[in-house]
């Protein structure tokens, strides 16, 4: 579905943003074969797709059991759950006081890989988001520590890349693309990359589990309602200037702001 999820329409800066959603609407589906997709990816990058610490198979194994999947003897239990799932599956415990990464099969990667954040505390995972330990962090462990069983969360963010492939674990290669890039076709070439984000505790082991799921459309879908095209146009030049500069948006503003003077968002940009 286009733009299935519009995050800049309601928010522009940095946010927790978790709100609280039906056990019905937890995982959203509809792709037709992930496991050929993520098995691919496994085979071709084992250790950017998939990580697992000594001491996180029982874990793994309440999240297979939480999605109906059955233990399989060639494959550890969260590799064999993500297969079954359009999302990327995170297994989070805590450990030496601290919210780590212990398991993870990640195939849609905005720019991480799993050889990089296995074992990292919420503190190190978040380390290069601008203002994350002043303004978010002591709450984001919070919600961890506390989080109830019957309770799911759901956050998303978004940002423009020039790439429509949701296995990008390297910014490099994509972004050495850009100087080719012409204003006329900035509406095919450029991406609103949307992650839907859930978290739920697991009771059995006491650990959670975090999931991503990527929604990419091409800046042309936009067209299509000039409602969205201009909540999109404000979001884009509202932003605040930290949120702007972590997500790399100075590289694409030339291009983006003519597809926004092309389908007539003219306001100007921060009063320029
Ligand atoms: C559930 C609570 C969490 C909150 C509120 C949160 C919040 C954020 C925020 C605000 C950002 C900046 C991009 C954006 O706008 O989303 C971010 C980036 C990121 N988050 Fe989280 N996050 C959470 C959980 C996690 C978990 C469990 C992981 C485990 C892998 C994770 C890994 C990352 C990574 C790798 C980045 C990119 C950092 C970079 O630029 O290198 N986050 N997060």
């Amino acid at each position: 579905m286009s733009l299935r999820h519009a995050p800049w329409a309601e928010g522009h800066d940095f946010s927790i943003g978790l709100k609280p959603i039906a056990p019905e609407h937890w995982l959203e589906g509809g792709e037709a074969d992930p496991t050929a997709r993520k098995d691919a990816l496994l085979a071709a990058h084992r250790d950017l797709v998939w990580g697992e610490t000594a001491d996180s198979r029982a874990g793994q194994a309440e999240i297979a059991d939480l999605l109906g999947v059955a233990a399989a003897d060639d494959q550890p239990p969260l590799l064999a759950a993500a297969r079954t799932v359009a999302d990327d599956l995170i297994l989070m415990e805590k450990t030496d006081g601290d919210w780590r990464v212990t398991a993870l099969s990640l195939s849609a990667p905005t720019f991480f890989t799993a050889a990089e954040v296995l074992g990292k505390s919420l503190a190190e995972l978040h380390g290069p988001v601008h203002g994350f330990a002043e303004r978010f962090l002591v709450r984001v462990r919070r919600i961890f520590d506390g989080l109830r069983p019957e309770l799911i969360l759901e956050r998303r963010n978004w940002t423009i890349v020039n790439s429509g492939e949701s296995f990008t674990p390297h910014s490099a290669p994509v972004r050495a693309q850009i100087p080719d890039l012409r204003t006329e076709t900035a509406g095919r070439d450029l991406f609103i990359r949307v992650e839907r984000q859930t978290l739920r505790r697991l009771p059995r082991t006491g650990g959670a589990l975090f999931t991503i799921r990527v929604w990419l459309d091409p800046l042309d879908s936009l067209t299509k309602d000039p409602e969205r095209l201009a909540a999109f146009a404000r979001a884009w030049r509202e932003a605040p200037a930290d949120f702007k500069a972590y997500k790399g948006f100075s590289l694409y503003a030339p291009l983006v702001e003519g597809f926004l003077r092309a389908h007539g968002e003219t306001h100007s940009v921060n009063g320029t």
